[in-house]
C-alpha cells in the first residue's frame, strides 16, 4: 500500500516539475485573414493536380483529423474520401503512398523547422532561399515559409496530385524535369489558377506585387495555402492547454496518464515541450508496409528513414517525432500508419521488438489495390535492430490511463477549424466531402 502510494506521489511531482509552458500568440507566426481566405479555396480545389482530380484536402480533410483516416493512402488514380477511397479502375494507381498522411495541426509554430516524416526539407539559414530541400539548388525562392515551400512538392509526385506521363501537361513537364521556369510544371499549374477570374482577381487583392493575372506564380499560390494551415489549424485550445495554462486539472485517469508521460513511461524524453515533440529522428520499430522510398534506380524497397537524409548509419529507421496534439483523431499511426488504432500503435511502442515479431497487416488499413505492394517486410530484422528504446512495461490500468492523456490533446475546434470546407472551389471543380457532410 504505501508502495503504491508513493509511486503517485512521485509520479505527479515529476509532472509538475516536467510540464511544458503554456503557448501563447507569440508562439506562432501572424497570419493574413485574406491570404489564408485565398488558400483556403486553393487547398480545397483539384485544379492544383495534373488529372483536377486530387486535392490537398483528399489526403489531409478536416473530417479526418487533417490526415486521411488510411494507412497508405491512394492519390492520383483513387475516388472517394477517407476510409471509403477506392482505386478508380479506368486509372489505377501505380502504387499507394509509401507513407502515413501526416496531420497539419500548428505547422504555423516558430517550432516547426523540419518537415516530413525523415526530416527531408528543413530551414537552413546557409542555404539560398533559407531552405534545405531535396531539390537543392533548382528550388525557387520566394517562398513566405517552410511551410509554403513544402506545398511545391505534392503537385510534383506522380502518385500524389500530378498523375502519370501520358495523362496531362503538369505530368509531362515533370517527367521531363521541366519544374521551374517557363513552361516548367509549377508554370503550368499557376497558368491554370491565374486563367479562372475569381482566382485571378484574388490573388491581386491580397498581393501587392501582383497587378496582372500572368504575374501570378506558383510561390504566390503555395504562400496562400500555407498562409490558410496556419490560420486554420492552430491547435492550442485542448482540455491539457487549460492544464498547462493553470485553469484546470484532468479528471483521472487522465491525470495518471499525464503522470505516466511526464514520468515513469518516458514518453517526454522524445514528446517534450507544448507540441509533445523534440522535433528529432528516432528509430521506434514501427513496421514498413507497402511500397517504401527507394529512389527510382534502386532495386530495394526499403524505407529508411532519416538516413535517406543524411547518409549517417545511427539514422536507419529513424523518423520524426510527430506532435501528439489531436492524436486520437489523427490515426492509423506511424510513418507508415501500421496500426489504425491509437491502443494498437502505444502498445507496439511500448515495446517495439516484440511488436515487430507479432505484426500482422490486419491492423493496418488499406484500401483494396490490386498490386503487390508489401514488400517491406522484408526489412523486420533490421528495423528490429535499429530499435533505440528499452521496453517500458504497464498494467492495463496504465495504458488506459496514457490513453485517456491522449484524449485529452484534442482541441474541441481541430475539426471545424477556422474557416472550414468551402461549399464551392472557383474551377467549379467538386469539393472532397465525407459522405454525412
Ligand atoms: C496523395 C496524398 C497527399 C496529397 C494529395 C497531399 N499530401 Fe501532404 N502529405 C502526404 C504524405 C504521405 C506526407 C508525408 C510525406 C513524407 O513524410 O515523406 C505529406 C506531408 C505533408 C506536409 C508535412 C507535414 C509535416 O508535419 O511533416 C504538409 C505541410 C502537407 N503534406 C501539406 C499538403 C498540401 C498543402 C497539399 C496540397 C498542395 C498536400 N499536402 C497534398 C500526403 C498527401
Ligand atoms: C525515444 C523517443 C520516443 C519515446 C520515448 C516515445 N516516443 Fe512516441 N514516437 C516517437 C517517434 C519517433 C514516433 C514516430 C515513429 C514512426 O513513425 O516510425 C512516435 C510516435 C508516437 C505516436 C503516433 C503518432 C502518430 O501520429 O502517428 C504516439 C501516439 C506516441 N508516439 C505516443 C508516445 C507515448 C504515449 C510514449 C510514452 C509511452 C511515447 N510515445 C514514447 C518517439 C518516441
Amino acid at each position: 500500500m504505501r508502495l503504491v502510494i508513493g509511486f503517485a506521489v512521485m509520479a505527479c511531482s515529476a509532472a509538475a516539475q516536467d510540464l511544458p509552458r503554456p503557448l501563447t500568440d507569440a508562439d506562432f507566426k501572424p497570419v493574413d485573414r485574406a491570404e489564408a481566405e485565398l488558400g483556403q479555396l486553393l487547398f480545397f480545389d483539384p485544379i492544383l493536380s495534373g488529372n483536377r482530380d486530387v486535392s490537398c484536402a483528399t489526403c489531409h480533410h478536416p473530417a479526418l483529423g487533417t490526415s486521411d483516416g488510411l494507412s497508405l493512402g491512394m492519390g492520383d488514380g483513387g475516388t472517394g474520401l477517407g476510409p471509403d477511397r477506392v482505386a478508380d479502375p479506368a486509372n489505377r494507381p501505380e502504387q499507394r503512398i509509401p507513407r502515413n498522411s501526416p496531420a497539419l495541426f500548428n505547422l504555423g509554430a516558430h517550432e516547426f523547422t523540419v518537415l516530413f516524416h525523415d526530416g527531408r526539407i528543413e530551414v537552413d539559414p546557409a542555404r539560398p532561399g533559407g531552405l534545405r530541400t531535396p531539390l537543392a539548388d533548382d528550388m525557387v525562392t520566394g517562398f513566405a515559409s517552410l511551410l509554403s515551400a513544402q506545398t511545391m512538392f505534392p503537385v510534383l509526385s506522380a502518385d500524389e496530385m500530378a498523375g502519370h506521363y501520358s495523362e496531362n501537361d503538369v505530368a509531362q513537364a515533370v517527367r521531363r524535369g521541366t519544374i521551374t521556369g517557363e513552361g516548367g510544371a509549377w508554370d503550368i499549374i499557376a497558368n491554370r489558377v491565374a486563367d479562372i477570374p475569381a482566382y485571378a482577381d484574388s490573388f491581386i487583392a491580397v498581393y501587392d506585387h501582383i497587378d496582372r493575372p500572368d504575374q501570378i506564380g506558383f510561390t504566390d499560390i503555395s504562400n496562400a495555402v500555407a498562409a490558410f494551415m496556419e490560420l486554420e489549424w492552430r491547435s492550442d485550445n485542448a482540455p491539457f492547454d487549460a492544464v498547462l495554462r493553470g485553469e484546470a486539472t484532468l479528471p483521472e485517469p487522465a491525470a495518471t496518464g499525464m503522470a505516466l508521460f511526464y514520468g515513469e513511461a518516458g514518453c517526454v524524453s522524445c514528446h517534450a515541450g507544448p507540441f509533445l515533440t523534440d522535433h528529432q529522428f528516432h528509430a521506434m520499430g514501427v513496421p514498413q508496409i507497402g511500397p517504401g522510398k527507394a529512389e527510382r534506380f534502386e532495386s530495394h524497397a526499403s524505407d529508411l528513414g532519416r538516413y535517406r537524409v543524411t547518409g549517417d548509419p545511427a539514422d536507419l529507421y529513424a523518423f520524426r517525432t510527430p506532435s501528439l496534439r489531436n492524436v486520437a483523431l489523427t490515426g492509423p499511426y506511424g510513418h507508415s500508419g501500421a496500426y489504425a488504432d491509437l491502443r494498437d500503435f502505444l502498445t507496439a511502442h511500448l515495446d517495439p521488438v516484440a511488436a515487430l515479431a507479432a505484426y500482422d497487416l490486419e491492423l493496418a488499413l488499406l484500401p483494396d489495390l490490386p498490386v503487390d505492394d508489401t514488400r517491406g517486410f522484408a526489412d523486420t530484422a533490421a528495423i528490429a535492430a535499429a530499435v533505440e528504446v528499452a521496453p517500458v512495461t504497464l498494467d492495463d490500468g496504465g495504458l488506459d490511463a496514457l490513453l485517456a492523456f491522449l484524449e485529452s490533446l484534442t482541441d474541441p475546434n481541430a475539426k471545424t477549424g477556422v474557416l472550414g470546407v468551402p461549399d464551392a472551389v472557383p474551377s467549379g471543380l467538386a469539393v472532397a466531402r465525407m459522405p454525412e457532410g
